[in-house]
């Protein structure tokens, strides 16, 4: 049997070690995480598509990974994917697929340098995490939005342990900066028992 690697994604504690885990994990990474019955994504994309997500334009598919969230994205009717990640490994199984028009090597916990131009759709799925993206990222991620653009992301069980990443997006509530167009709590990897919360937050101002 391949070496199993999703266990450790749950023990990170820093950029380092989640840099170095996905550097292991790219070339299994998908066939593991398949095999639980990885749900996000297609979770995520359904939530977009309900909230009446346009199609024909640019979507940032933030930590992108291997590209599987963005396979799934397409699937769902998305025709211009973009995607960004920190993991030279996982972005080149991005590439491979060829279902990306642009791909861009960066931090997201850094400032997302290479957007110029807002967009209309921006995800994150699988990326809001311990060691993976901070909760202060939610509220830099929104200002990459238009106003009245989505934000479709997953959290898990153990994200949610974390009271950082609803009390972010609880405050950008409150200063009506996003209003919640979709949360709903359901399967993430049931092959494991983990569930996860979709959201999709709108901007609004
Ligand atoms: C669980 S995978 C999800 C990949 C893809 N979205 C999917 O659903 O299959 C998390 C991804 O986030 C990326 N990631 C974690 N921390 C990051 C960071 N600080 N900056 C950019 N990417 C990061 C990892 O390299 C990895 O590809």
């Amino acid at each position: 049997m391949a070496q199993q690697f999703l266990n450790n994604a749950y023990h990170l504690d820093s950029s380092a070690a989640t840099r170095s885990l996905y550097k292991d994990w790219a070339a299994s990474y998908e066939e593991e995480i398949v095999e639980n019955g990885y749900a996000s994504p297609v979770r995520t994309a359904e939530a977009l598509v309900k909230c009446n997500a346009p199609l024909d334009v640019p979507l940032l598919d933030i930590g992108c990974g291997t590209g599987l969230s963005g396979v799934i994205l397409q699937s769902a009717g998305f025709t211009e994917l973009q995607g960004s990640d920190f993991s030279p490994e996982m972005l080149a199984e991005a590439k491979a697929k060829g279902i990306y028009t642009h791909l861009h090597q960066a931090d997201l916990n850094d400032p997302f340098e290479f957007v110029t131009e807002p967009f209309a759709v921006i995800t994150a799925i699988g990326v809001f995490a311990p060691g993976h993206a901070l909760p202060e990222t939610i509220a830099t991620i929104v200002e990459l939005l238009t106003v009245g653009g989505l934000f479709g992301f997953s959290m898990n069980d153990h994200t949610l342990e974390n009271p950082g990443y609803m009390a972010d997006i609880n405050r950008l509530i409150d200063e009506r900066v996003v209003r919640v167009r979709w949360q709903e709590y359901g399967e993430h990897l049931p092959g494991i028992g983990l569930n996860s919360v979709i959201m999709v937050l709108e901007r609004i101002a």
